[in-house]
């Protein structure tokens, strides 16, 4: 079997659960040969932790020198894929959980065709979502389409949508926000990736319809998609644990990351 050379740009809760996944389940295909993150402690402790060997660096040239990559997996932030993605396409296959960026389309294509010049693949993760093949089987027969994401005030604080109400005392579940994907990702950068997961599949971040609900109760990230059109109507409703270290990521994204590794 080939062993593939893997690089991680980003090592915080979801890098993490994957390095976990690889080390111990897919270290027959997988070489880890450099772990990236501007906060070097979360990649070093990575090293006793596992006892791996991989390079550890916080500068991108670092992985850019490198000419024996097969694939990146970027777990980092929607920043990191604004600042590095056009360099590091042209490098490897490439994973992005930080989908969010994608909102951007010209960013996006020109992504895509720089990774297609060097033969390499962009791969989107259905992330904390599914029935992203349904969807994109249809998507030129779709009239509306709607996400809406339910969690709580402590999966969302933090973000430039939730500023007004972090001192809120919330009694009940309250609409905070409805509006496109392309401006829900502006909002809620670190919590509405699938939206814009789901608009690349769907009709694009501008017609792709979010509703954010802050649920004092809920003790899960929630997820439910409508949509309509000639095939017919889909309703899709995903109740997911958090991750362990990021309660604004639920456990699934990492695990659709991991599926893809055991895919590849
Ligand atoms: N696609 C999806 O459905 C989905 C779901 C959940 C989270 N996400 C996104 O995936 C990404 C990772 O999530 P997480 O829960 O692991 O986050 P996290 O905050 O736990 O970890 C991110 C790690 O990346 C590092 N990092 C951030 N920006 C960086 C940069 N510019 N250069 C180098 N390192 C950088 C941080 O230091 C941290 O160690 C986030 O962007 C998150 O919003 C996507």
């Amino acid at each position: 079997m080939k062993k593939y050379n893997i690089a991680f740009l980003g090592c915080g809760a979801m890098g993490t659960e994957i390095i976990d996944y690889v080390v111990n389940n897919l270290d027959l295909k997988f070489n880890i040969i450099l772990l990236m993150d501007n906060n070097l402690d979360n990649a070093e402790k990575l090293l006793t932790q596992y006892n791996i060997s991989p390079i550890i660096t916080d500068d991108i040239n670092t992985l850019l020198d490198l000419d024996n990559i097969d694939l990146i997996i970027e777990t980092a932030s929607i920043q990191a894929v604004k600042q590095y993605a056009k360099d590091i396409v042209r490098k490897a296959d490439i994973v992005f959980a930080s989908v969010g960026a994608m909102s951007d389309q010209d960013f996006y294509n020109n992504l895509l065709d720089n990774a297609s010049k060097y033969d390499n693949n962009i791969i989107i993760p259905p992330g904390a979502i599914g029935g992203l093949d349904a969807i994109d089987a249809v998507k030129d027969s779709i009239t509306s389409i709607e996400i809406i994401t339910t969690k709580s005030p402590g999966s969302l604080s933090g973000a430039e949508g939730f500023s007004d109400y972090e001192n809120c005392k919330f009694i009940s579940p309250e609409v905070i926000f409805t509006g496109t994907a392309a401006n829900a990702i502006k909002l809620f950068p670190e919590n509405l990736n699938v939206a814009v997961t789901l608009s690349l599949f769907g009709l694009g971040p501008y017609k792709t319809n979010v509703t954010v609900i802050v649920d004092p109760d809920v003790k899960m990230n929630c997820h439910k998609i409508n949509l309509k059109g000639k095939f017919g109507e889909m309703t899709f409703d995903f109740k997911l644990e958090k991750s362990i270290k990021n309660p604004k990521t639920s456990a699934l994204a990492g695990l659709s990351i991991i599926k893809i590794l055991k895919d590849y």
